[in-house]
């Protein structure tokens, strides 16, 4: 299969499956926005929990915060965002398209019509929006660029509250905005984004073990929702690339089928946010070390995380089709822990009411493990699986008449099948809990 034809696989997969749908579609879609159906929600809200406990929940030093994202538009003046936050653009004059300079091979022709492209400019990619009823400059806001934003609004919010001390973090997850110049590769390059972002605060000369300690977590975060070490690659981000507010930045690079491309970042802010921020609004956002009584502004660390991006990840890393039974068959290898459904149960035959009166017990029983233990007895036995492949439910457990007691021996047993090598075992309801238990654990 060639990356071109993955791609399209995954994309058809998950518009089949309602993983992910084009955004407001019966009208003709809007570019760089897409909506997660059933199946997405819940692999992504399942790659969120899982951020949130490796990255604020199972630690004492972090904290949570969910900011708006509309905020006084000077906090993005002073951030650099509404004088830097830009791509470079350049027009076709024949077609009038519009082209990111930096991602173009020739920059003097138009790759579509090949006219003449003019001038690069530098084009803002935040979104303007006015609040209230005015319409004039006084009433601009943006929607956030950076979920950043909003966590450094409450640094000083949480430092006054919980009083904790250095080093800290705050975390968030939420919606971000970029008027990106060519939305593109499905949920890779997008306007309307989610981000899983921490600004971790710490003394100036504590940044590099705060940076090793962030980087690390980033990779344990990979290996959790199963992304091959293989595919996920470091890249240090030389001067010239890196955003203003910088020093050292790592870029995370996955290995999509359209290439090598930035999947995460980790950044060493230094103090330049809060700093500018106590500039731009006059509050005082220094420390005090009780210890040393030294006042300073902390440095920052920043591990970022699209989740659009890791999901795409998630999804590309999992696409498999093979051979199974004579049949070729799509599936999805997902980590038990992030895969939308547990398990689905399923009464051998729909017919036979002492079958399903069972499988609903015994799906009862699954269900005080996780709650997204399917139903299904829609069709036959194969068809079943087929369609719990091509979402990722790793088991499949089915009720026979030897649950039942037909064989006496087998009483109280059901068939376990594992999703990526279609093999079943015989198990008792108890063991087969066990399974599903140790698999999400
Ligand atoms: N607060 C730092 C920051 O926003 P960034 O490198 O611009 O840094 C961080 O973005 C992450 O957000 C990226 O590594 C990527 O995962 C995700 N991201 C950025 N722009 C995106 C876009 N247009 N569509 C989808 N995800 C995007």
């Amino acid at each position: 299969m060639n990356d071109q034809n993955l791609m399209e696989k995954i994309v058809s997969l998950a518009k089949r499956r309602g993983f992910v749908f084009p955004g407001s579609e019966i009208y003709g879609g809007l570019a760089g926005t897409f909506d997660y159906g059933p199946y997405g929600v819940m692999l992504k809200e399942n790659i969120e929990r899982l951020w949130l406990q490796m990255f604020r929940d199972g630690r004492d030093d972090m904290y949570g915060v969910d900011a708006t994202i509309l905020m006084n538009p000077r906090v993005w003046e002073a951030s650099g965002h509404v004088s830097g936050f830009s791509d470079p653009l350049v027009e076709c004059e024949k077609c009038k398209r519009r082209f990111r300079a930096d991602h173009l091979e020739d920059a003097a022709t138009c790759p579509e019509c090949g006219g003449k492209l003019g001038e690069a400019r530098q084009f803002n990619m935040m979104f303007k929006t006015h609040a209230g009823a005015m319409e004039d400059e006084s009433a601009t806001v943006y929607l956030r660029p950076e979920t950043a934003g909003g966590i450094f609004m409450n640094y000083k919010n949480v430092m006054d509250a919980l009083h904790p001390k250095l080093p800290f973090g705050i975390a968030q997850i939420g919606k971000a905005f970029r008027n990106e110049i060519a939305p593109r590769d499905f949920i890779f390059r997008l306007r309307e984004l989610s981000q899983m972002e921490v600004e971790y605060f710490v003394k100036p000369s504590e940044w590099q073990q705060a940076f090793e300690e962030w980087r690390r977590m980033m990779h344990s975060f990979a290996e959790a929702i199963g992304l091959p070490s293989g595919m996920v690659h470091e890249l240090e981000v030389g001067d010239s690339d890196r955003a203003h507010y910088s020093k050292r930045t790592i870029d995370f690079e996955f290995d999509y089928p359209f290439g090598r491309k930035e999947l995460w970042g980790l950044a060493y802010r230094t103090d330049f946010d809060l700093s500018a921020h106590e500039k731009g609004s006059g509050a005082s956002l220094v420390y005090l070390d009780e210890e040393t009584k030294e006042k300073f502004i902390p440095h920052v660390i920043e591990p970022s995380l699209g989740v659009d991006r890791t999901l795409l990840a998630v999804l590309a890393s999992a696409y498999r089709e093979d051979e199974l039974g004579g049949e070729t068959r799509t599936y999805l290898a997902l980590a038990p822990k992030i895969a939308p459904v547990k398990a689905m149960v399923s009464p051998l035959l729909k017919n036979k009411p002492e079958l399903v009166l069972k499988a609903r017990e015994v799906r009862e029983v699954f269900k005080k493990v996780h709650p997204a233990i399917a139903w299904d007895d829609n069709g036959n036995i194969g068809k079943r699986y087929r369609r719990q492949d091509e979402i990722g439910t790793p088991f499949c457990i089915t009720i026979d008449f030897d649950t039942l007691g037909e064989n006496p021996d087998l009483i109280d047993t059901v068939t376990l099948r594992h999703r990526d090598t279609g093999e079943q075992e015989r198990l008792t309801i108890a063991d087969a809990a066990e399974r599903i238990r140790e698999a999400i654990s």
